[in-house]
């Protein structure tokens, strides 16, 4: 097999040969005979004229070529302490009946179906129907507020929208439906009707017309044949967050999407057919979308679906517990995770004993993603499991790693913080301010050369415009990625962290834009800032900086701003910190200085800017934002 260097230049030098190659893993109902379509640049189109289902490659292929009893999805759910484990059978019969329960609804190719729901295995069975039907699914986290909720709604305009009655936190069953109930009400386009799962946990009440039981319609449900789409049609609309409050409906399409996650499943994650593969992230994130739901089936593996936290359901052993039980071959997750595991295990007694002695002799990596990996919680987990522990890189806009260490072509000496080197596809470059290429070692903007491979975004949902400017017009010819970082003389990466005003809190990100908007509509704020700064365990918090309005009372301020912004964006915010400060730090222009804020918080000494308007504001500030 070619080493990492063969398949990388042949990559770059005939995409259009590579790719070519790759889409022979997918079962096309028309196959491809053009590959890529770059006749209206800055936008590219992979596969043009071709057509494919994606359920189809998901669930019917491996069905039809033997794999119908083998474990497709085995659900583990330490909040509830169930287990079950679906076929390939199972799941295909679960999801087709559930695709038949759309249609019936009115839901055909390229309508949409948001999706409002906890880790449970009727949110992959949703996503997973829609698929089948050309219909695009919107997976909404569920730690999302209504607002947040609502906001989606009206951007994508569902006919459907599937929810449950709750998710259950280790502290609390968080109701779903009122928050739905609450989004439905804000909105301009609500949906024509919602499907419900009732949990046990919880049951909720049914809006008569509009709501319909789960398990009532599933019961009369004919199921649906999957539809042939074009490879270029969406597959799905995931929001995410960006320097506004607004957030960017990145699109996903079929047929790239299917070539490129079946080529990284074999190439960097070193998974084959009937390996389990375990994504411990959630469905409402990019990387539940890719790893837990479609590129594992894809290949015909066993996916796991894990309900539950790394520490607290029960204890720290939870992750080598669900990984020695199903035989896990790969473990994906946040640096996050294992750092909350380290804090309360730092020992790891859950892993090598005497509080528990799991056999973990079939996982043979760890993978992490979604923040930068700190060089101590890299070295922590490769001492403690002694496999490789491997970075990579990517993001909600590219579905699949831009860079990583390709475990299944050639592994690459590992060097802790760098995600290794960039994936096929990907002519990452570190652009200067001024449009050059920093050469190694010189820190800058990292961008991709366009075209992007397969699977990556195509444009965002209804806003061309958008894509363009927030991602390709400030170096023409360019995808921003808004990470920056270098290369060494090895060619390795390093990300060093978001350029712009994207936070990445416990692997969640998150737009300081959108809190402060939310905290300015507090009538005591006169003018506020949102920060990102460092944080043990979640890598990052975000951090309020507030100045009251003359004569407005303080006294208990920073509690009630605390709660506007759990209540309007969620409690995955985790906004806990606020300083009301007489004035904030801006430039002569009235800019506010927080890429100055953000570096005194991380305890840097951040060189002042000339334009600054008054140092005096800055050097009162600094004393509270390095305590
Ligand atoms: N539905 C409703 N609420 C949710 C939720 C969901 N799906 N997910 C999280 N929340 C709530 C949490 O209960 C918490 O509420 P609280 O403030 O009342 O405690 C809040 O949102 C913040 O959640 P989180 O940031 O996840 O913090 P945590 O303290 O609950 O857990 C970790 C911390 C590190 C254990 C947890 O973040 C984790 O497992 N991270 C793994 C990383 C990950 O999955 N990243 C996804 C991208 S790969
Ligand atoms: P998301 O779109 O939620 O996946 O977040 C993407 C962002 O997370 C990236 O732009 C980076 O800022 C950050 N990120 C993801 N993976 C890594 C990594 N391995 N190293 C450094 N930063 C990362």
């Amino acid at each position: 097999m070619p080493g990492y260097r063969d398949l990388y230049d042949a990559s770059i030098d005939d995409p259009a040969a590579f790719w070519a190659d790759a889409a022979t893993a997918v079962t096309w109902t028309k196959a491809p005979d053009r590959i890529l379509d770059d006749s209206n640049p800055p936008f590219y189109r992979w596969y043009p004229g071709a057509e494919l289902n994606t359920c189809a490659n998901a669930l019917d292929r491996h069905v039809d070529g033997g794999r119908a009893e083998q474990a497709a999805l085995i659900y583990d759910s330490a909040v509830t302490d169930t287990k079950r484990t679906y076929s390939y059978a199972e799941l295909l019969d679960q999801t087709a009946r559930f695709a038949g329960v759309l249609r019936g609804l009115g839901v055909g190719k390229g309508d949409r179906v948001v999706i409002y729901m906890p880790m449970i295995p009727q949110a992959v069975i949703a996503m997973l129907a829609c698929a089948r039907l050309g219909a695009v699914h919107s997976v909404v986290f569920g730690g999302f507020a209504p607002h947040e909720l609502a906001v989606r709604i009206d951007d994508v305009k569902p006919t459907v929208i599937v929810s449950a009655s709750c998710g259950i936190e280790p502290n609390r069953a968080v109701e779903y439906k009122p928050m739905l109930d609450a989004a439905i009400g804000m909105v301009r386009h609500p949906p024509r009707y919602c499907v419900v799962v009732q949990r046990d946990r919880h049951r909720c009440g049914l809006v008569d017309g509009r709501d319909l039981d789960w398990d009532v319609v599933m019961t009369t449900a004919t199921p649906a044949d999957p539809v042939p789409v074009a490879a270029t049609d969406p597959l799905y609309v995931l929001y995410t967050s960006g320097t506004t409050g607004k957030p960017k409906g990145i699109v996903r399409d079929n047929g790239g999407h299917a070539v490129a996650l079946l080529w990284s499943m074999k190439h960097i994650y070193d998974i084959a057919p009937g390996d389990v593969f375990w994504a411990a992230s959630d469905v409402g994130w990019v990387v539940g979308h890719s790893y837990i739901v479609y590129a594992p089936l894809l290949l015909g593996a066993t996916t796991v679906l894990y309900e539950g936290k790394p520490v607290g359901t029960p204890d720290p052993g939870a992750f080598w517990r669900v990984a020695s039980e199903h035989g896990v071959k790969a473990l994906f997750t946040a640096p996050t995770a294992i750092r909350a595991i380290r804090k309360e295990d730092p020992d790891a007694e859950y892993l090598h004993g005497p509080a528990a002695d799991y056999d973990l002799s079939r996982m043979k990596y760890l993978f992490l993603a979604g923040e930068r990996l700190d060089p101590d919680t890299y070295h922590w987990a490769s001492e403690q499991l002694g496999i490789p522990v491997v970075d990579h890189w990517w993001q909600t806009e590219t579905g699949w790693a831009i860079a990583a260490n390709p475990m299944g072509t050639q592994p690459l000496p590992i060097k802790a913080g760098s995600p290794t080197v960039p994936m096929p596809g990907y002519d990452v470059r570190i652009l200067h301010d001024d449009g050059y290429w920093c050469p190694p070692g010189q820190e800058g903007a990292i961008c991709i050369r366009l075209p992007l491979p397969p699977g990556t975004l195509p444009t965002l949902w209804n806003a061309d415009d958008r894509y363009e400017t927030s991602y390709l017009s400030e170096h023409p010819g360019y995808y921003l990625t808004g990470d920056g970082g270098r290369f060494d003389e090895d060619g390795y990466l390093f990300v060093m962290g978001r350029i712009d005003d994207v936070i990445n809190v416990a692997g969640h990100r998150l737009s300081t834009g959108a809190i402060e908007e939310v905290l300015a509509t507090h009538p005591a704020v006169a003018e506020c800032a949102v920060i990102g700064v460092p944080d043990e365990i979640k890598g990052q918090a975000p951090r309020g900086l507030v100045v009251v309005k003359s004569g407005a009372p303080t006294d208990g301020l920073a509690d009630e701003l605390v709660k506007l912004v759990r209540d309007e964006i969620g409690a995955v915010a985790s906004f806990k910190l606020v300083d009301i400060v007489p004035a904030l730090p801006k430039t002569r222009s009235g800019k506010i200085l927080r890429k100055t804020m953000r570096g005194l918080a991380a305890g840097r000494d951040e060189p002042v800017p000339s334009t600054i308007e008054d140092p005096g504001v800055l050097d009162a500030l600094s004393t509270i934002l390095r305590s």
